[in-house]
């Protein structure tokens, strides 16, 4: 049966989720404090960007069955099921900032007439969510335990990933769903039948395992990333192609091809905040994490090296200083306009501390970028103009239309030679045959 379900949070995580709960025949409201951006979703139109979210938010508000609100208190009375989608970001110490979450919490007490099931989808570090059913009883008196509990909590971590969140929403690998009440567990296999039928496993765990399969999820990527990153440093050094060998590693079952593309380093809402995480979830337990810990650090020294890469090209220290560098691609990854913890971000800064005046591009992520650097560098809406009397190119985001540049025009536009491709976007004989001096990663 079709659940009435609560929302809390309509940023990337609780938006998708409401548009995609309500496809599934649920009737959602969702809440943000923020009366301006309600007003817009109930327009129907998406504050963030994501592919086919706009059709499915018309669709589900059309059907009746989704509604935006700031009113949480409505919200919640009116709910079987209250899903926790605020933000949890990261805070001085590393640690996560659950705040957000505290005060959701307070309003779910005030609010409790009846049964519910409060889920977390948001990512919190692994006690959040029997802290979250202590902190319920506190406030409200009531028991979570026992054949007829109160109120139950859920841990429901997401794995969305920007630009496929829509299509990951409605296709999962698997659900993820830590539990300790049976009629929980009855409200969650209704909630998210639609996937049932489309037989989505679903991993039906404690709350404490729920939540750390989502940060060793995170934390296991980002260390490939960083292995291959490694290995692709390795290669080059040795004389070896970088891509042949993670093709070739990734042909074995055990590994998988994916997440094996070298690059500038990762960046995003998600791999960085939540490595620092649970580095800082294993010191409170006394647990070192060191691999975890080491990645962290190798990915910055990352960020760095694409940049010494280049100067070395230029000629060694000091050899950019006063030269024009062009850096196309600013977003963390291609098909985003989000350059949270960005590699380009670092190089950017490198490129100005070695002396170097700056132009970039990027399809969609100029606007954010200038909020950062403001007029400390040049921004243009078109890639050459970016690479007008520039002596020196780097590719920090892989979009395709950087992979059909049109070189013969990059070299005329151009005042140098210099091209570091950090994503591996061109080929490298063909850079080459248009007389540029080309450089990739690991090979
Ligand atoms: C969040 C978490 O931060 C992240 O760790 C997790 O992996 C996914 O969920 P996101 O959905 O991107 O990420 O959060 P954010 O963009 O910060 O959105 C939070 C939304 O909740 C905002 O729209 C904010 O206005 C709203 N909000 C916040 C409320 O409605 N009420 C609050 O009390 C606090
Ligand atoms: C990630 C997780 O994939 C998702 O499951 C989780 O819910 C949120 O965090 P996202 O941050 O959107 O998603 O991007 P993702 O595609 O995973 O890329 C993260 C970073 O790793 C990017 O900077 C990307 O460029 C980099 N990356 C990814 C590589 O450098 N090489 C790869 O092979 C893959």
């Amino acid at each position: 049966m079709a659940k009435n379900i609560a929302v809390i949070g309509t940023g990337y995580v609780g938006l998708v989720s409401s548009v995609g709960l309500s496809d599934f025949g649920n009737y959602v409201t969702a809440v943000d404090v923020n009366p301006e951006i309600v007003e817009k979703l109930n327009r129907g139109i998406p504050t963030i960007y994501e592919l086919g979210l706009e059709d499915y938010l018309r669709r589900n508000l059309e059907s009746g069955r989704l509604e935006f609100t700031a009113d949480i208190d409505r919200a919640i009375r009116n709910a079987e099921i209250v899903f926790l989608a605020v933000g949890t970001p990261q805070s001085e110490n590393g640690e996560a900032d659950l705040s957000q979450v505290e005060q959701a919490v307070g309003s779910v007490a005030k609010n409790l007439n009846g049964f519910k099931v409060v889920v977390c989808k948001s990512t919190v570090p692994v006690g959040t969510n029997r802290w979250v059913k202590g902190r319920l009883s506190e406030l409200t008196g009531e028991s979570a335990e026992g054949p007829d509990p109160a109120f139950a909590v859920v841990s429901n971590p997401e794995f969305l990933r920007e630009g496929k969140a829509v299509q990951d929403f409605f296709h999962p690998d698997r659900l993820v769903l830590g539990y300790e009440a049976p009629k929980a567990r009855e409200y969650m296999e209704d909630v998210y039948r639609a996937l049932n039928l489309i037989h989505v496993p679903m991993v039906w765990c404690g709350l404490e395992t729920a939540e750390l399969i989502k940060y060793a999820s995170n934390a296991f990527l980002a260390t490939k990333i960083t292995f291959i990153n490694q290995m692709a440093t390795l290669a080059e050094a040795a004389g070896a192609d970088i891509h042949v060998i993670a093709h070739s590693m990734g042909m074995d079952g055990r590994i998988s091809p994916k997440f094996l593309h070298p690059g500038p380093g990762f960046g995003g809402s998600c791999f960085p905040k939540d490595t620092r995480a649970l580095v800082s979830t294993g010191d409170s337990y006394g647990v070192d994490m060191s691999l975890v810990r080491e990645v962290i650090s190798a990915n910055e020294h990352m960020k760095g090296l694409v940049v010494n890469r280049l100067l070395k090209m230029a000629g060694g220290a000091g050899a950019l200083k006063g030269k024009v560098a062009a850096v196309l691609g600013l977003a963390f990854k291609a098909e985003t306009d989000d350059i949270r913890e960005s590699p380009a971000i670092t190089i950017v800064q490198r490129l100005l501390d070695e002396g170097a005046e700056v132009q970039v591009h990027d399809p969609e992520a100029l606007d954010n970028f200038k909020k950062l650097f403001g007029d400390e560098i040049r921004y243009f809406e078109h890639e050459f103009d970016a690479l007008k009397g520039a002596d020196a190119l780097l590719i920090a985001t892989e979009w395709n239309e950087y992979r059909n540049l049109d070189l013969e025009r990059a070299k005329a536009e151009m005042r140098g030679n210099l091209i570091m491709d950090a994503r591996n976007v061109l080929e490298p004989e063909k850079a080459r045959s248009f007389g540029f001096a080309y450089k990739g990663v690991g090979r």
